[in-house]
């Protein structure tokens, strides 16, 4: 069968990530989706840099657009992160040219991702993106997927790795702050921007896709209600712990009679609930359906491996043929939510 040809732009974290899952697990990959996987050229800021794969047979794109657009490259595979620039520069070429897009960036999303979305429906192109919402969790594909019988009625919610790992060392283990998020940099959690990290807007971002999917509704990021975990000192976690909780940033994205409510803010949790016991960057998203009752769905939510295996697992979608609507319904339809914040008196 004929091999899927990946062109990968960004060879980070996550992108020399994927790159050892092709490497590593090329018969698995086959046998599950019935052609090879091969990756035929990719693109990076630097091209004499020592990424610990070996990437000498693949040819070099100096313009991730160029990337993009090349003829031995079926799927584009962005990975380089970054709400405009080139990311969404290279993802319109791509589109636009038909060619189906995997993504991981939720930035990218969270700002355009209405116009992608319809891009890619206008060109018979897919644009997934499994990786860009809690890591390793397949939880962008339990939306729009196992639960699209449900009518949602709430989706709860940690989402950001770096924030609930230097939350939890700092109070496991009374680290300073500097230090736990030096760790988290090494281990590749923090976005290229930390302050979208620990200012909540990493997750509200996430939150916001979620809450696309979920009420069938265009992503709403500015309506959210904002605040990340920058003011919280280790007083106030001891204070918290004292008293048998820990501080959490928190998603929640439900339906109100005044509209649609988005909220990512630092909350306390008992210490000894499912939520409470979320540790370093571990993610957990609560979906809640009319059908289903409520579901908790838990895992990784950083770092190489866990959001190499979501990226793939978009990548195999693609390979298998599956071609399922961005947002799960065609994003011309999504309504233009009615934000419950604004509403407020
Ligand atoms: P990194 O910073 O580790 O890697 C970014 C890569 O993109 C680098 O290889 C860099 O090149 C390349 N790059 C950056 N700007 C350009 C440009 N202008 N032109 C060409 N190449 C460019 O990021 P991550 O791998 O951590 O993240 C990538 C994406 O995945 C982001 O959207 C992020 O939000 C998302 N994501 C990350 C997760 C994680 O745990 N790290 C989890 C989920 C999603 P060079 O190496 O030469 O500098
Ligand atoms: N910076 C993000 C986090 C990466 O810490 O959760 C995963 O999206």
């Amino acid at each position: 069968k004929a091999p899927l040809r990946l062109g990968i732009a960004g060879l980070g974290t996550v992108g020399v990530g994927v790159i050892k899952i092709v490497q590593q697990k090329a018969e698995l990959l086959s046998k599950r989706t019935g052609h090879p996987i091969v990756i035929t050229a990719v693109s990076a800021r630097t091209r004499d840099k020592d990424r610990g794969v070996d990437i000498s047979g693949y040819a070099w794109e100096d313009d991730p657009v160029s990337l993009a657009l090349r003829k031995d490259v079926d799927v584009f595979v962005e990975l380089m992160g970054g709400a405009d620039g080139p990311a969404k520069a290279a993802t319109e070429a791509a589109l636009s040219a038909g060619k189906d897009v995997v993504t991981a960036n939720k930035a990218m999303l969270a700002l355009h991702g209405q116009d992608l979305a319809i891009q890619a429906e206008d060109n018979g192109a897919v644009l997934r993106y499994e990786a860009a919402v809690a890591g390793g969790i397949p939880v962008i594909k339990s939306l729009t997927e196992g639960l699209a019988g449900n009518r949602i009625t709430r989706i709860i919610g940690v989402m950001n790795g770096t924030c609930n790992y230097i939350l939890t060392r700092m109070e496991n283990e009374g680290l300073p702050y500097d230090e736990v998020f030096a760790a988290a940099d090494a281990l590749g959690y923090l976005e290229a921007d930390p302050t979208l990290d620990v200012g909540g807007i990493d997750a509200g971002h996430k939150l916001a896709l979620l809450a696309s999917i979920g009420f069938g509704t265009q992503v709403a990021f500015s309506d959210m209600v904002l605040e990340g975990i920058e003011r919280i000192t280790i007083s106030d976690i001891r204070h918290a712990a004292d008293m048998g909780y820990r501080i959490k940033l928190l998603g929640v994205a439900q339906m109100t009679g005044r509209g649609l409510e988005q909220r990512m803010t630092p909350c306390l949790v008992p210490d000894n609930s499912p939520l409470g016991q979320l540790e370093n960057a571990t993610n957990m998203v609560v979906i809640e359906g009319d059908a289903v009752g409520q579901i908790v769905l838990r895992g990784a939510g950083a770092g190489e491996g866990p959001t190499a295996s979501a990226v793939l697992s978009d990548v195999i979608d693609i390979a298998r043929g599956t071609r399922l609507a961005t947002f799960g319904q065609p994003a011309r339809e999504l309504v233009k939510a009615k934000s419950a914040v604004a509403a407020t008196p």
